[in-house]
């Protein structure tokens, strides 16, 4: 049946647009989590791309951001002419304040004949400077599950007493809704054990989240204190003998100063619980009052907590940070970012468009790996509430492919166990898909529109293929000639199926395996923001 309700984009959130038609305002009106950059109806961000009429691409970048601004680019709507803007300091007459001698980050130009060669293009990354960490044999790439949306999708909270009620635990009641409880930490790490997962995130485990949104509040998380219904000594345990790993999360409320002073006790207290990756979060207006989540002050504070994380031997993930800029050629262990609207902005928000997925790879992603937390399959977020209509605005077969197109060392399975446990045989596909790879080939791009990527497994003679498209139906022919001469391989193609449509029918997949060799041709049917998802294994 179709959604009456459902959402729809207006023609502006579109990203292929002329210069003249630029106006970035509606970002910022139609939700905000208090993530704050100026907004100015003309600026855009970097990496900004844009195509010529005759086809070329040409990116405007930023590499190896360090103690200064970000670069935004502020569009003159007469003369169509940017001139470059840096997030100043909160006294806005004072963009950056260094100390000689000093380098300022580069400003950097990708130019390509097409799409696909923006996306291959390394400049970024080779801009920064050689790694900075002496043994990085610690650092490895990770897929992972955790408790996570179930609180976006309105299941459970991050809070154990109801939210508004105060940070001091004493006298507070549980409210019974609370996620991350020593039991159904332990749900999630048999579900990641059983699938292949390396890890779990438990976001809600620590004090704090009862007066958490939105107050510009210092002192509100404590990173040493769990919750009393989460047993941090038997979740450890239990987790190390079912061979997973726990992700911490550190949730700042963008109070940084706070954060500052526990940071040594925070990595500390994770380093004598054995977790190996921390995911960081921003949301609010930031203390020191007045400074911009991509200001000079916080730049900094993004590259200390890099630097001191990799002293601990922690991988970090931060969430609502500047855009990378390749500082993860420097500092490896800064595995990835969220920094743009990620997956979560579809379980409250208006959502992300069916272009925004073919957008990402080509601005953000740039400059570094996204967490973007692919791979809901409940695609209506209305499990726990029926009068919800937000919604992810693809077909489950696109979000498989998500995991080839959108490059991340760190990879969420982000839906709920018990949706995944519904879909064993989609669910093959994400436990098959690495994290780390060989080589990479693009095998056909259009900005905003479409894109089509083939990964070879890291160490393996395995592919796997992603191919996504934005509300247009699509059918590509596929010629592996990737594929090693002489050997035969297994395909399994996830594929959109009969009647699929991200707004009326986003869940039928459609599975069938196919006999290949190199030179074979594969015929891919792409339903309106759908897409298929395709693991070639050698034989
Ligand atoms: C925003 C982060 O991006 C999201 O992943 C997290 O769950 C919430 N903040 C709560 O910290």
């Amino acid at each position: 049946m179709v959604d009456t309700r459902r959402l729809r984009f207006q023609r502006t959130y579109l990203h292929r647009q002329p210069l003249s038609a630029i106006n970035t305002d509606i970002y910022d009106a139609e939700k905000s989590i208090y993530t704050k950059h100026i907004v100015d109806r003309y600026n855009v961000q970097t990496p900004l791309t844009m195509r010529a009429k005759n086809g070329a691409h040409i990116s405007i970048a930023e590499a190896a951001l360090v103690d200064f601004g970000a670069l935004h680019l502020q569009l003159d709507p007469k003369t169509l002419k940017f001139k470059a803007f840096l997030i100043p300091t909160p006294d806005s007459l004072v963009k950056s304040v260094n100390t000689l001698p000093f380098h300022t980050p580069w400003r950097a130009i990708l130019l390509s004949k097409d799409a696909a060669g923006i996306l291959t293009n390394r400049l970024i990354l080779n801009l920064n400077e050689p790694c900075k960490i002496a043994d990085i044999s610690w650092i490895k790439p990770m897929k992972y599950c955790g408790i996570w949306w179930e609180m976006h999708a309105g299941k459970s909270t991050w809070d154990y007493a109801g939210s508004q009620n105060g940070n001091n635990l004493a006298g507070l009641t549980p409210s019974g809704k609370h996620a991350a409880t020593t039991a159904n930490t332990k749900r999630y790490i048999d579900f990641a054990a059983k699938n292949g997962l390396g890890g779990v995130l438990v976001e809600g485990w620590n004090t704090g989240w009862e007066d958490w949104f939105g107050k510009q509040k210092e002192e509100v998380f404590d990173f040493t204190k769990p919750y009393p219904d989460y047993d941090i000594d038997e979740l450890t345990r239990y987790a190390k003998e079912k061979g997973v790993q726990l992700i911490m999360h550190h949730e700042t409320s963008a109070a940084v100063p706070s954060y500052e002073r526990q940071m040594d006790a925070a990595y500390s207290y994770m380093n004598k619980y054995g977790f190996p990756a921390v995911k960081t979060g921003y949301v609010g207006k930031l203390i020191p009052r007045g400074e911009w989540h991509d200001g000079q002050w916080m730049v900094n504070h993004y590259v200390r907590v890099a630097e001191r994380t990799a002293k601990y031997r922690v991988m970090l993930d931060a969430h609502e940070p500047v855009r990378p800029s390749g500082l993860h050629r420097t500092y490896p262990n800064w595995l990835a970012c969220e920094a743009a609207r990620g997956q979560e902005f579809n379980a409250w928000s208006k959502g992300n468009p069916p272009s925004h997925e073919c957008t990402l790879p080509f601005t953000r992603i740039l400059g570094g790996p996204m967490d973007y937390t692919p791979g809901i399959f409940q695609i209506e977020v209305n499990q726990f509430d029926q009068n919800k209509k937000e919604r992810v605005h693809t077909t489950v077969a696109k979000q498989l492919a998500l995991y080839v197109t959108l490059y991340s060392p760190l990879q969420m399975a982000a839906d709920m166990p018990e949706n995944y446990e519904k879909r064993p045989d989609v669910f093959q596909f994400i436990r098959d898909v690495p994290v780390d790879w060989d080589d990479t080939r693009v095998l056909n791009a259009a900005v905003g529109d479409y894109l089509t990527v083939a990964r070879r497994e890291k160490g393996k003679t395995n592919w796997f293929v992603g191919s996504i498209t934005d509300e247009t139906p699509r059918d590509f022919v596929l010629k592996l000639d990737f594929l090693d001469a002489g050997k035969t391989y297994e395909a399994t193609v996830y594929e959109d199926g009969p009647g699929a449509h991200y707004e009326t029918d986003p869940y039928p997949v459609n599975i069938r395996k196919v006999t290949v060799r190199r030179g074979d041709v594969l015929k891919l049917k792409l339903a309106a923001s759908g897409g298929t998802a395709i693991s070639v294994m050698a034989k």
